[in-house]
């Protein structure tokens, strides 16, 4: 028998870091760590204008989305060859296997790559044989999400999916990323169409900034599976009663919020507020080589600071496990995975 309350809250740290976790939000070139951006630059020959480690890191302080978004762009142009997608994805995979993640479901941005050049196909095959690989190696189960970057036109977004269909089996979805205001969900309404009649899960970014309209416009325009961050939700109460009536999964990035300036402290986050009105959050790292931390290190800061409970702990497990895009044979496993865990902690 399960009894989360016999658990003693001292626990907690060692009780999140050891528990069974679905990562559901994770941009694969914002776990691009700069010591690897400087190897790659050396090996590849293509200057970054940073003398050092410590000067590339020194420059992570940031004052919203965009000003993270121009460094983390920046970042990615080192990336060339398809063993250089696999290195940058086999060093996440292994940091997601010592987290206890049993499931991710990883974002990539082709277009930051195919507009220097890189072939889709590079870009594909290299992420795609680390999730191949991670099962086996690393009991890490692993699939692909392209996100479209909002910033660039709707027609682009259309082409970037041409390009991708060949290697229509080695993707799962489609997400949308980058600058948020300004770029409403209804500028891709035509391609998520499209990309439903495919058969491709859908999910997008947003509520990061963007007002509560875009959290409504993700789900009624473009039928997303999934509001990615979502966090602004909290300020339109029929928005918090829609999300969840249908148990919408929001993918919460408390770290990402704290570096992007979109809550002034953790303290202040409202993970515990949408858990207790009933929303699928869950936790997430977003791009933890620029916001410091891995998805452990964002449920161990967040429940200091907050002080969410064992059974705040319990739910977000259950809730990662519920918004996977897995079969449902496989969520039982993993469900079951959860409870066996909390019933022996
Ligand atoms: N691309 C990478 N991280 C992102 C974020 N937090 N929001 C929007 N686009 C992103
Ligand atoms: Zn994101």
């Amino acid at each position: 028998m399960m009894n989360l309350d016999a658990i003693d809250p001292v626990r907690l740290p060692q009780l999140l870091a050891g528990m069974p976790k679905a990562e559901l939000h994770i941009h694969i070139e914002g776990s691009l760590e700069p010591e690897l951006i400087f190897a790659l630059s050396k090996k590849n020959g293509i200057a970054i204008p940073y003398a050092s480690v410590e000067e590339l890191r020194r420059a992570y302080a940031f004052s919203d989305l965009q000003s993270f978004l121009d460094i983390y762009y920046a970042g990615a142009s080192v990336l060339i060859t398809e063993q250089d997608f696999f290195d940058m994805a086999w060093a996440y995979l292994q940091k997601a296997a010592a987290d206890n993640v049993l499931r991710t479901e990883i974002f990539f941005d082709p277009q930051t790559h195919t507009a220097r050049g890189v072939a889709m196909e590079t870009v594909i095959a290299g992420l795609h044989r680390a999730c191949t690989e991670a099962g086996p190696k690393l009991g890490v189960s692993a699939d692909l999400i392209l996100c479209f970057l909002r910033h660039l036109s709707e027609e682009d977004a259309f082409e970037t999916l041409e390009q991708a269909l060949p290697w229509r089996d080695k993707f799962i979805g489609v997400g949308l990323d980058s600058s948020e205001v300004g770029h409403p969900p209804e500028k891709f309404a035509r391609v998520f169409a499209r990309c439903r009649e495919l058969g491709l899960r859908l999910v997008a970014h947003a509520g990061e900034e963007g007002p509560p309209e875009y959290v409504w416009a993700a789900l009624d325009v473009l039928r997303v599976e999934r509001i990615d961050h979502g966090v602004q939700s909290s300020r339109d109460a029929a928005l918090m009663a829609r999300l969840a009536k249908d148990r919408v999964p929001l993918t919460v990035c408390p770290l990402s919020n704290l570096k992007l300036c979109v809550f002034p402290d953790l303290a202040q986050h409202n993970l515990g507020a949408l858990l207790d009105a009933g929303l699928a959050a869950t936790v997430n790292s977003d791009d933890p080589a620029y916001f410091g931390g891995y998805v452990n290190d964002n449920y161990l800061q967040t429940f200091a600071a907050t002080g969410l409970t064992v059974r705040h702990a319990y739910q977000l497990a259950r809730n990662g496990f519920e918004a996977a895009f897995v079969s449902e044979a496989e969520r039982r496993r993993l469900l079951d995975r959860v409870d066996d865990y909390f019933a022996r902690a």
